[in-house]
């Protein structure tokens, strides 16, 4: 239990910096933003008030944890095996994310990148940054927003839809509500139904493996693996890799992505 705490500690500590420092009214009603924000993260009109002030002096990316730079490493190494044919790639809970218009523009290879989130808020300002950004480099990668709950995608996609699902601090926000764990398993449950079979979800949080891989694995993920990607500003940060869980559990090992491209995934 203990352990459990302190793992919580860490990022609220964090976010609440991070909120301070982001938002440039006084610290007094930035800090109740910030509370709002902190104890009533899964629910949508929490997230609308946040992306609303977030956007006072126009459409703008806020990035959870670090940005795109910051990750770009892990990001692209995966990118780099893609071969012909198109990617679909889904950041679920994107935001207003830069990662998807990124990857959208920076990749060579075709994608089809699916931005989601369940605040309207923050998909018209994602679409406003779309409308501003330059074309991507393959003429014919896409990205498009939907706007749906996470935890139940059922009307949104088909089973079997993505090569790759992104998730940068959505399953964190789950975890840290009244009803997290239950909810985050959703999250993860869908985001396995939607995933192609040697598909993969990379996660991308500060939660400690001690406490994520196993919550990854009872959420129903096969074959966790972690990657370190960093300590940014005194926090540590990791990237988790899931994919479906195999019925003959001997074919584990050879689904590992370690070395293995998204060319691999198709
Ligand atoms: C911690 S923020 C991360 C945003 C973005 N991925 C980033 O890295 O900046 C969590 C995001 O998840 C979204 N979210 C939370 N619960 C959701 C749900 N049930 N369905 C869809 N989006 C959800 C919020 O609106 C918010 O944009």
């Amino acid at each position: 239990m203990a352990a459990a705490v302190a793992s919580l500690a860490v990022p609220w500590v964090a976010l609440r910096t991070l909120l301070l420092r982001s938002w440039h009214s006084s610290a007094a009603s930035s800090s109740a933003w910030a509370e709002d924000l902190l104890h009533h993260m899964d629910r949508r009109d929490t997230w609308d008030r946040f992306y609303l002030k977030n956007r006072a002096s126009g459409p703008q990316h806020f990035d959870w944890f670090f940005s795109y730079e910051d990750a770009s490493g892990l990001l692209l190494s995966t990118l780099q095996g893609l071969s012909s044919g198109e990617t679909r790639i889904l950041d679920v809970g994107c935001g207003t994310s830069a990662f998807g218009l990124r990857l959208y523009q920076d990749s060579p290879h075709q994608l089809h990148v699916s931005c989601l989130d369940f605040s309207p808020v923050a998909l018209d300002s994602l679409r406003q940054l779309l409308q501003d950004s330059p074309p991507p480099r393959h003429p014919l990668s896409c990205l498009c927003c939907r706007l749906a709950d996470a935890t139940d995608l059922k009307n949104t996609f088909e089973s079997d839809s993505f090569h790759l699902v992104l998730d940068k601090g959505t399953c964190d926000t789950l975890l840290r509500c009244p009803q997290g764990p239950g909810k985050a398993k959703q999250l993860v449950a869908e985001c396995l139904r939607v995933l192609k079979p040697r598909g993969r979800i990379l996660q991308l949080s500060d939660e400690d493996p001690d406490a994520r891989v196993p919550f990854l694995e009872q959420a129903g993920g096969g074959n966790v693996t972690v990657t370190e990607i960093g300590c940014i500003n005194g926090i540590c940060y990791y990237g988790y890799t899931l994919g479906q869980r195999l019925l003959d559990s001997t074919d584990s090992r050879e689904q590992s992505p370690e070395g293995k491209g998204l060319d691999d995934l198709a």
